[in-house]
């Protein structure tokens, strides 16, 4: 007996220990978030798991990681797993358990946003379309329709990761989770109606009791314990609302989304590293990047109105996940370079110095240990500095940047001064792949009976489009029949009618008599002149909405489609307003169940998204330069005027078959598809500066090798990537030296030392190597 409760015991003690060892608590004060008992700050990055392919998963995953991040970051899409009510899916794209246990596998952490609201410029914001049906319901306010609904979704998100202990305070990775999404921003429409929802998810998230902190963002009046964080382009001067919380940058924005009709942003690698800096020497805890890889809206996934196909975001990593150079490697620079600090950065007291001219010094300072570590800002939007810190070294700070120095007298960072590769990257026929001849068959819509005015069913107005289709479809056929007995009166005859958008295409009689569109998305009023002839005229109108809004106060509510009209003809001296007509409804075209698919594509059957590439962005505001000073907004540093909004469309290698493959094309306007064709993306050309002292990293991406060096220049060379030219002097095996060590090498690291190029003397200052290479 004795020995067997001896036994149990050790079994008991066993048990105890290793549930203690495996789980990693996450506390968090005002300056570090507390992982495992280890004081921290975190660099995250956005990657969300349905706008890449399971294929893709590891890939950005590693380059994440090389990238200096420490976690990654995920909305959950309520739309996508839940399509009908009660019916889940959580396969392909859609497997996040899949996505949390490969991010854990290369010891990163995951941040989990719930939400379950998005906006993510998601199609409606991630809400499914049969909340928006459900009777009574009313979306993101005190509603107990609606939240039941949320409450089931989340608690079975949570359990799913509970099962497989994917929360850190199981032993996985799961360091935050996130309830609601930017409410603070719109609450105020809801009134005291918002006020108690906000507490009611701050209850229901505690009452999960996931054993990880739970966050707000852009919630100021977050309820306890829920952790207020700021969304933006700068965050350095918020903070939170509890004092004892740590500073949180849910969204640092890397970019921005683009519609169609726009133009392609851009956000400097300069400024992105300056927001970053700034937040940290203002006693940042957790940046995350939005988006780390933007990736692609496939299907009817990307919101509205209007959201393209591309999410690119001008992120680190592109759409196609390749490394966005030099954003990706400047950024992993500073993440380096604050990580020197972080010991210190989340133990000690912070000064700051103004020092006058808008340059600020922050010293960070162990008073036990005296270990320092500072940034010097220059938040000036044109003015240079040289600083003189005495004892601690002389600095040039460029107007609108941060230096990190370790020790605070070692410069080992400048947010201005990038030292990264540059990358141009080019689309080009892959010589292995494609052949360049596509052959095309092609298969009209039967549209006989719509155009005859035959649907599936009847009312007497003019119904709210998502309402009737539940989403399933981009269409809606309206369609009514008008008797006319006098003709005589109807012979200059106009229909006019008004529609909430997005798309209209008008038949009359069927006879095309033409289509529209609102430029932004808006709604727009639709004219046309029509013959009318005696007896039964019919009108047929089809209707097309491109992504739901996702994003505004009561966003859910607004009507797409001919919502409500009106819809008239006009005669010489009278109108009639068919708005209460019998009119006949159809959902969908016919060739978007056979995925034919403005249009819609598809390769082998899976979706690539909506295309229209006859919209074109405003020829308008675009710049050659862009100045990375002064503050950011989307309309700076634009490229891609007057060109097609999207031209290149993402095929994940996945979808690809070995032998022949099918694209279809789904088109809604009428156009031609010879000039399509199928090409690779791939790095042509990189670039690298180094000054003398540091290492010159290049590095070609995807298996190919440094074929050739175009340019190379140890001395005082000038110019940029594509315009190098050399300068006063150069050492003279500046080439050489440089292929000796690159050629036939992915990556290569040459040392910019006197030695390296032969030099004796150290006569020259700033010596520079500017370095250009074929890949
Ligand atoms: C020393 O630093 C700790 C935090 O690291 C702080 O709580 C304390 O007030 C500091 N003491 C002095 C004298 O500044
Ligand atoms: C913080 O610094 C103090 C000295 O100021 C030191 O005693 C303590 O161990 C440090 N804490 C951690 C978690 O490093
Ligand atoms: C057209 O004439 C028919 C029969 O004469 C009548 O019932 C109907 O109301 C008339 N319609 C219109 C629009 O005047
Ligand atoms: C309307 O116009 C038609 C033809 O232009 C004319 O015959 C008729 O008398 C007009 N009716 C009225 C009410 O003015
Ligand atoms: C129809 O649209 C036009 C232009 O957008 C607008 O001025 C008009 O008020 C609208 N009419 C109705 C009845 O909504
Ligand atoms: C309709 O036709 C008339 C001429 O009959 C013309 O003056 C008018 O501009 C046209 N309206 C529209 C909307 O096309
Ligand atoms: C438009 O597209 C062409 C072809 O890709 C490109 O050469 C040109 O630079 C683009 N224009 C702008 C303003 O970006
Ligand atoms: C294509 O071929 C490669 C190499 O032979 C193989 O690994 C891959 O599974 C094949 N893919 C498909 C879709 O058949
Ligand atoms: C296809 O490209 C060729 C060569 O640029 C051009 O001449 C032709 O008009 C294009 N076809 C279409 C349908 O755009």
């Amino acid at each position: 007996m004795v020995s067997s409760e001896i036994e149990f015991l050790f079994v008991l003690c066993l048990a105890l220990l290793c549930s203690s060892c495996l789980a990693v608590g996450v506390t968090y004060d005002s300056r570090a978030l507390v992982i495992n008992g280890e004081r921290r700050i975190i660099f995250s990055g956005a990657i969300h798991y349905p706008r890449s392919t399971p294929e893709m998963w590891p890939d950005l995953i590693q380059k994440a990681k090389h990238g200096g991040l420490d976690a990654i970051e995920t909305y959950i899409f309520w739309d996508r797993h839940e399509p009908f009510r009660r019916k889940y899916d959580f396969t392909g794209n859609l497997d996040f358990i899949k996505f949390f246990k490969l991010i854990q596998k290369e010891g990163l952490s995951v941040i989990v946003r719930i939400g379950p609201y998005v906006c993510a410029e998601w199609n409606y914001g991630g809400f499914p379309l049969w909340l928006h049906k459900m009777p009574g319901v009313e979306l993101r306010t005190n509603n107990q329709i609606y939240k039941n609904e949320m409450q089931i979704f989340t608690t079975k998100i949570v359990n799913m990761c509970k099962q497989e202990k994917l929360f850190a305070s199981q032993g996985g990775p799961i360091i935050l989770a996130q309830i609601e999404n930017e409410y603070g921003n719109i609450m105020s429409s809801f009134g005291d109606a918002g006020k108690a929802y906000i507490q009611w998810c701050a209850q229901m998230a505690v009452a999960q009791n996931i054993g990880v902190p739970w966050i707000m963002c852009q919630q100021a009046d977050a309820p306890k314990p829920m952790i207020n964080t700021c969304n933006g382009y700068y965050c350095h001067d918020f903070q939170p609302s509890n004092p004892n919380s740590p500073k949180i940058f849910t969204e640092n924005w890397l970019g921005w989304f683009k519609k169609w009709g726009e133009r392609d942003p851009h956000r400097s690698a300069e400024d992105t590293a300056y927001s970053v800096a700034r937040f940290f020497q203002n006693g940042g805890i957790l940046n995350n990047y939005y988006m780390y890889h933007g990736g692609t809206n496939f299907g009817r996934t990307s919101g509205g109105p209007y959201i393209t196909t591309t999410y690119d975001y001008d992120a680190p990593l592109d759409e196609f996940g390749n490394l966005n150079q030099p954003k990706w490697g400047h950024l992993k620079q500073l993440h380096e370079a604050i990580k020197l600090g972080e010991k210190i950065l989340t133990n000690s007291t912070r000064d700051d110095k103004e020092l006058g001219n808008s340059v600020t010094l922050t010293t960070y300072k162990n008073n036990v240990t005296g270990e320092r570590f500072c940034f010097l800002s220059n938040v000036d939007q044109s003015k240079d500095a040289n600083i003189d810190l005495q004892q601690d070294g002389k600095y040039f700070v460029p107007a609108w940047s941060v230096t990190v120095l370790n020790d605070c007298n070692n410069e080992v960072y400048n947010t201005a001064k990038i030292k990264s590769q540059t990358s141009i990257m080019i689309k080009k026929k892959d010589e292995r792949g494609a052949s360049d001849q596509l052959s095309w068959k092609w298969l009209p819509e039967a549209i006989k009976d719509t155009l005859k005015g035959r649907g599936k069913f009847q009312a007497n107005q003019l119904l709210e489009q998502k309402s009737v289709t539940s989403d399933s479809s981009d269409y809606l056929w309206y369609m009514t029949g008008v008797h006319i007995n006098d003709t005589s009166a109807w012979s200059n005859a106009i229909l006019d009618l008004n529609t909430t958008g997005h798309v209209l295409h008008a038949f009359i009689n069927r006879k095309f008599i033409g289509s529209q569109w609102g430029l932004v998305g808006e709604g727009f009023r639709f004219e046309k002149n029509v013959t009318l002839k005696h007896g039964t005229n019919i009108i047929t109108l089809l209707s097309a909405t491109v992504g739901l809004p996702n994003y505004g106060a009561k966003y859910d509510l607004i009507p797409q489609g001919i919502a409500g009209g009106p819809v008239q003809l006009i005669g010489n001296n009278i109108t009639t307003d068919l708005s209460s007509n019998p009119w006949s409804y159809k959902v969908g075209l016919n060739g978007e169940t056979k995925r034919m698919g403005k249009g819609q594509a598809w390769v082998n059957g899976k979706s690539i998204g909506r295309y229209w590439p006859s919209f074109l962005a405003n020829k308008d505001g675009c710049s050659d330069t862009c100045d990375y000073r002064g503050p950011y907004k989307p309309e700076k540093c634009n490229t891609n005027c007057g060109n097609s909004s999207q031209r290149w469309y993402h095929v994940p290698r996945s979808f690809f078959n070995n032998d022949s493959n099918t694209l279809i094309l789904f088109e809604e306007i009428g156009g031609n598809p010879e000039n399509v064709s199928v090409q690779t993306v791939t790095t042509v050309t990189i670039c690298g500066q180094a000054t003398e002292g540091s290492t010159l990293e290049l590095s070609c991406q995807g298996g190919r090798t440094i074929s050739a060096i175009q340019f190379a220049s140890f001395g005082d060379p000038q110019g940029n990537c594509g315009s190098f030219k050399k300068g006063s002097w150069e050492a003279l095996n500046s080439f050489s030296a440089v292929e000796a060590v690159c050629i036939g090498k992915e990556s290569c690291g040459l040392s910019v030392t006197k030695e390296t190029f032969g030099l004796k003397n150290n006569g020259n200052i700033n010596r520079r190597l500017a370095v250009q290479a074929t890949c």
